[in-house]
């Protein structure tokens, strides 16, 4: 875990960053985010005392880094930059093994290490080994990059906007691949970048930055779903949930107050219940709100005792979705249920809302509306 506890940073007079809190969990990708000048970098560089805070502390699984040696600490965080930092006289392998020679691995540990590495960021080590940085595109520098920094078995990598130089085509590309090895290394890594799309696209959790202050420090999904103000609103761009449909849940698009009716209930009351309430079908819940069946008014109406109760005609088995299930799989039980509607239960059976086929519609489409809407602005 790293820590920043009332941390300061000043240029003579200049105060870029005051009273600065922020925690960082261990595994977690947490991308530093905000327009330019607002002070990522200084941030970044402090953690391994590239720069030194003015006052403050700023604490690595619980020691003050302070008190370590700021070249031994260094070594143990890995650390990419745009510009690689790759060095020109050595091949890629040599590049990576920097560290891990300094540190005095064995030989052939550290060969296997590389051929790992390299494998790792999509380079052939046959193929790349022996080659020198100027024979590589940007992209594959920026792979040796990565690998460099994973080189050390280091707990902690910083990467201070390491793709931004890259065409959006090979970004990506390294996004996924950087996405893919740390679900598989679980490594802190703290990324800076001044895009949302790639915030959003890598970030366990994003901090949104302005003038050295931290206006929110969430999820990708709460960050688009509940902005803190009108500035990190502008930030994200007001639908780019829309853009990341896989981060609507059902509890966004659910109707929060569905007709219920205690199973207990006759036929005839049921009746009268769907007429008042103008609803064509009944959610039939205990009194601790269990969703226990469900029953449509063709149905009812067919049933010739109007004083059978309900628990004895309804469907038991209400195919019911987890609140947050995405719109993408929702859409795809709906495809194959052929069903109107899905009541949406809890984890323990609880009623919660009920989506249907034309309340997604509706929310679907009147998205698409605003969107166009702000096109025109
Ligand atoms: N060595 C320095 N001396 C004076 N001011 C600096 C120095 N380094 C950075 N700054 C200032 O600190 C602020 C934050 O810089 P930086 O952390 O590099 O921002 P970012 O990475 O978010 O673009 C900027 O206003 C910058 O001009
Ligand atoms: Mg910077």
């Amino acid at each position: 875990m790293i820590e920043f506890r009332n941390v300061k940073k000043s240029y003579k007079s200049n105060i870029i960053l005051e009273n600065f809190n922020l925690n960082i969990d261990s595994g977690d990708l947490v991308v530093l985010i905000g327009s330019s000048g607002c002070g990522k970098t200084t941030l970044l560089k402090m953690i391994n005392r590239l720069i030194e805070t003015t006052s403050g502390e700023i604490l690595v699984n619980g020691k003050n880094i302070k008190e370590e040696d700021p070249i031994k600490l260094r070594r143990s965080i890995g650390y990419v930059i745009q510009q690689t930092g790759l060095f020109p006289h050595m091949t890629v392998k040599e590049n990576i093994e920097i560290i891990p020679k300094l540190m005095g691995k064995a030989d052939g540990v550290i060969d296997k290490k590389t051929n790992e590495l390299l494998n790792m960021v999509g380079l052939d080590p046959e193929q790349f080994s022996d080659r020198y940085p100027v024979e590589l595109s940007g992209g594959q520098q920026q792979r040796v990059g990565v690998a460099r920094a994973f080189a050390a078995d280091a707990e902690i990598i910083l990467m201070d906007e390491p793709f931004s130089a890259l065409d959006p085509i090979t970004r990506t590309e390294l996004q996924e691949e950087l996405f893919n090895i740390q679900r598989e290394y679980k490594k802190t890594i703290v990324f800076v970048t001044h895009d949302m799309d790639e915030a959003l696209n890598l970030a366990d959790k994003i901090c949104i930055l302005k003038d050295g202050e931290i206006l929110q420090y969430d999820t990708p999904e709460n960050i688009l779903k509940n902005p803190a103000g009108p500035y990190v609103e502008d930030f994200v761009g007001k639908n780019k949930i829309w853009s990341k449909p896989e981060m609507i849940r059902a509890e966004d698009v659910m109707i929060t107050n569905p007709v219920t009716v205690n199973p207990k209930r006759n036929v005839l009351q049921g009746i009268q219940i769907m007429r008042e309430k103008k609803v064509d079908s009944l959610l039939a819940t205990d009194k601790t709100g269990k969703l226990l069946g469900f029953v449509t008014l063709e149905k009812i109406q067919k049933v010739e005792n109007k004083k059978a109760l309900i628990e004895e005609i309804m469907s038991s088995d209400p195919a019911c979705v987890c609140e947050d299930m995405s719109l993408p799989e929702l859409l795809e039980v709906f495809n194959n249920l052929k069903r109107g509607y899905l009541p949406v239960c809890n984890a323990e059976g609880k009623l919660r809302g009920l989506v249907t086929r034309s309340s997604l519609i509706t929310v679907l489409s009147s998205q698409y509306i605003e969107m166009g809407g702000n096109n025109d602005e």
